[in-house]
């Protein structure tokens, strides 16, 4: 089972970005862990700052991979274009957030992703990546 987790903007600052919402660890070091965890699994991942990176990104994943894990972070709120590139594609995608999106900003309770993903998982933080990578794992 091959699994690729999509980051969006900022997620590369993850462990000196607003370490009181985010978490002191960078995503590099929860991903080894992950990958620890989940042996059996080929877990790769991308991130990028740019909307039509992610967008790119998106659109080569079928026929290449079985699961996607999508924190579109501020995109989430904002991208029709990222929610149009998940509906074109076959591959499952799961729609993770860090933070309780819902006990933040009311600009953050919108989700554009919400309602093409297949399941939605939000405010366990890193946690919230392993959660759905159990989903995938059970899936098989
Ligand atoms: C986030 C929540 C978004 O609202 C925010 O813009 C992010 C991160 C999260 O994982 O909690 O950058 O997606």
């Amino acid at each position: 089972m091959k699994i690729l987790i999509i980051n969006g903007p900022n997620l590369n600052l993850l462990g000196t970005r607003e370490t009181e919402i985010y978490g002191n660890s960078t995503f590099e070091n929860y991903l080894n862990s992950l990958r620890s965890a989940f042996e059996q699994m080929e877990i790769q991942y991308f991130q990028s700052n740019i909307e039509g990176a992610l967008i790119d990104k998106i659109q080569e994943t079928p026929g290449v991979y079985d699961g996607i894990i999508l924190n579109a972070a501020a995109y989430t709120h904002t991208s029709v274009g990222i929610a149009d590139a998940v509906r074109a594609i076959d591959v499952p995608v799961i729609e993770v957030h860090i933070s309780n999106t819902f006990s933040r900003e009311d600009y953050r309770h919108k989700s554009f992703i919400a309602p093409v993903a297949k399941g939605v998982i939000i405010g366990f933080g890193l946690m919230s990546y392993e959660l759905a990578l159990m989903y995938f794992n059970k899936e098989k």
